[in-house]
């Protein structure tokens, strides 16, 4: 094998066009999926706090939104509602006229071919916070099948393009999918929050849709931290189930668990870079500590090189604006 002086690995670094030719990776905007929070009333733009530039949104001011998105190049947005009103069993998700399911209706109006996928869960819904159904204080899994599958499929009669499960459920793929071809949307995907972790890294969010556990925690449902081998596992029964896309949440802390699903299936996989991933970034650039447009680059590289096919990002509108605006000369 040849070695230095022969090999020299700084050639191909000396300048951009060499270092682009030879690039592994591409971050391309069209990669990202753009979470978007939706609040009911109307003229409502409401920044959250612990997430800078990111906002609550009345349906109202949906459309120039979204225009602003497809102008940059992002294909798809994912929905989360913050309902008028929570009860035991989230009622408020699959009603028709539920804030989620006016949202799709009129981003749909404004730019048909973005693509809505919609977030699937009863926890911005329920008095309790929690992901499923509540029986004698434990979450009861089969019991919550059924909503989900409501949800899922109002949420495709108001004209989602996909539907994404978050809650963790045992059989909720199985139970959405079948919902969904009875209801004549067999052709609507699933992209199914597969390995999600019970990570401290969605505090932000939690803020911002006022779903935290009133009681207890999320750990007898979503995933620990320490296991690896349980989310190929997750994988295998979401697929086995008919989930379209898998995806693993948050991304940083769990590259490895990225890098092993794509090693071992081939269904598309999606990569969620979650509200706290966000805020660390945003928070450290807001210091002056971290240069805010490299370090986001780098991060969502690293997620894509990780074996990521698309990147849920709260970052979309900014790399995407960097990204196009890249210049060959630098
Ligand atoms: C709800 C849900 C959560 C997130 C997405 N869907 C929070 C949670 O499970 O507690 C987190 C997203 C983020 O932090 O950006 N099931």
């Amino acid at each position: 094998m040849a070695s230095f002086p022969q090999v020299r690995l700084r050639r191909l670094r000396h300048n951009q066009a060499l270092r682009s030719l030879v690039k592994e990776t591409q971050v391309n905007s069209k990669d990202f999926i753009y979470p978007l929070f939706v609040v009911p009333g109307s003229r409502v733009k409401e920044e959250i706090p612990s997430m800078p530039g990111i906002f609550h949104n009345s349906v109202d001011l949906l459309p120039r939104e979204v225009e602003e998105i497809a102008r940059l190049g992002i294909q798809a947005v994912l929905l989360f509602g913050i309902p008028d009103s929570k009860d035991e069993f989230g009622s408020s998700a699959y009603r028709a006229d539920g804030v989620v399911q006016k949202a799709i209706r009129s981003i749909k109006q404004a730019v048909p071919e973005l693509l809505v996928a919609t977030d699937v869960c009863l926890c911005e819904y329920t008095t309790h916070g929690h992901c499923g159904v509540v029986v004698d204080g434990e979450i009861d899994n089969d019991r919550t099948l059924e909503l989900l599958a409501k949800i899922a499929v109002s949420h495709a009669e108001a004209g989602a393009d996909i539907v994404a499960p978050s809650d963790m459920m045992d059989g909720r793929v199985k139970a959405i999918r079948h919902a969904l071809d009875e209801a004549e949307f067999s052709f609507i995907p699933i992209l199914s929050y597969t390995a999600k972790y019970a990570s401290s890294f969605y505090g932000p969010f939690r803020e911002a849709t006022g779903c935290t556990p009133q009681f207890g925690n999320r750990l007898s449902y979503q995933m620990d931290p320490s296991n690896w081998r349980e989310a190929l596992r997750e994988v295998e029964q979401d697929i086995a189930e008919g989930a379209d896309i898998v995806m693993v949440k948050p991304a940083l802390p769990y590259l490895d668990v990225i890098r092993s699903i794509r090693n071992t299936f081939n269904h598309p996989l999606a990569a969620y870079n979650v509200s706290g991933e966000f805020a660390m970034v945003k928070a450290a650039a807001a210091r002056g500590w971290l240069d805010e447009r490299q370090a986001v680059l780098e991060v969502l590289t690293a997620i894509k090189r990780a074996g990521a096919d698309i990147i849920i990002t709260y970052h979309a509108k900014d790399a995407a604006s960097w990204l196009d605006n890249t210049p060959f000369l630098h």
